[in-house]
């Protein structure tokens, strides 16, 4: 299986990392703009075969699309990271125009890729690619609910002193404030997290997590990689060995929830097609008012794109 990851930057870099160590793939091919810099990470991560033993196969790209030919799936995450005081939805018009480029070079040097949208403001740079590259919705989607659930397991099993191992979560929504975690959907070894913690830290939990990524971005200046980087290899894992696992995914609704022609984050069956299945939750009232919201938010900002084309 071979994999591209478009951005050798923090994400990229630390994505690619985690393909290779983990043996995801047997060939990652690196590309970035940037003389030499993806050159430079895969071969540095390539050195350290030796050491973590593995035998992937990480090669280097400056903008030299042929290189990525054949890929089966490919990682977008150039684009420009926030600073402090931006919102996500504040870099539309420099990583519109970058996702777009992207997104035609590799629809034409590898056409059958699933593609996996990183780049901010999630929602809207994944239907940029799909707008560009004219794939089936099931071959285009954008990783968030992850990177998100992540963060509210991390929280919970601090809070609750127990392994990250066994909360079980899902999320659902846009990638930003307007996100949607489910409580009634947590679980912890099986057991409703409303039995295990009171609904006060609960509710602490759930704020902290919406504003999980500005809280990194002000301590560090731009925008997490570790997680994030980890979370999208998560995905490339879950397509190239089939694993037909769930996970919170965004990806275009097409009636799901009474939603439709929208990117938004919901839980999906993620196998060798990207796309298998997007599972519908029954949500009570006040769930669905709040994907609304969500959806409202992300429709406003898939406008703006519209009106930039
Ligand atoms: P970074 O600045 O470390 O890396 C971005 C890389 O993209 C740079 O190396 C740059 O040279 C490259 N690049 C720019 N234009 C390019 C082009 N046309 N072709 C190829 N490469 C190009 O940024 P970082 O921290 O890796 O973040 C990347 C993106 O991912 C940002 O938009 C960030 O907001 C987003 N992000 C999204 C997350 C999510 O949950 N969806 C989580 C974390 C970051
Ligand atoms: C994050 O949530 C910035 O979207 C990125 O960390």
């Amino acid at each position: 299986m071979k994999v591209t990851v478009v951005g050798a930057g923090n994400v990229g870099a630390t994505c690619a990392d985690v393909l290779a160590y983990r043996e995801i793939a047997n060939e990652v091919v690196l590309l970035d703009i940037k003389e030499g810099f993806a050159e430079g990470k895969a071969l540095d991560i390539w050195q350290k075969a030796p050491i973590n033993l593995y035998d992937t196969r990480t090669v280097g790209a400056t903008n030299d699309y042929s290189k990525t030919a054949g890929s089966d799936v490919v990682v977008i995450t150039s684009g420009l990271p926030r600073k402090p005081g931006m919102s996500r939805d504040d870099l539309i018009e420099t990583n519109a125009g970058i996702v777009k480029t992207v997104a035609e070079n590799i629809t034409k040097h590898s056409p059958d890729a699933v593609l996996i949208v990183v780049s901010n403001p999630l929602d809207v740079m994944t239907y940029q690619a799909h707008l560009v590259s004219k794939k089936s919705r099931n071959k285009v989607m954008g990783m968030a609910g992850i990177l998100d659930t992540g963060r509210y397991r991390a929280f919970l099993a601090e809070a609750l002193n127990v392994s990250p191992k066994d909360i079980q979560a899902v999320l659902m929504g846009g990638h930003g404030d307007t996100m949607v975690p489910l409580p009634r959907y947590t679980t912890v070894g099986g057991i409703p997290v409303t039995e295990l913690i009171d609904e006060d830290k609960l509710n602490q939990i759930v704020e902290r997590t919406k504003s999980g990524g500005g809280e990194l971005v002000k301590l560090m200046g731009t925008s997490a990689w570790y997680a994030p980087g980890a979370a999208a290899a998560q995905m490339v894992e879950a397509i190239v060995k089939d694993q037909r696992r769930v996970f919170p995914v965004c990806v275009k609704l097409e009636g799901e929830y009474g939603i439709d022609n929208c990117y938004l984050g919901v839980p999906v069956v993620l196998g060798k097609n990207g796309v298998e299945k997007v599972l519908e939750l029954k949500l009570n009232d006040e769930e669905m008012q709040l994907l609304k919201s969500s959806e409202g938010h992300v429709r406003e900002v898939m406008q703006v794109l519209d009106k930039m084309s």
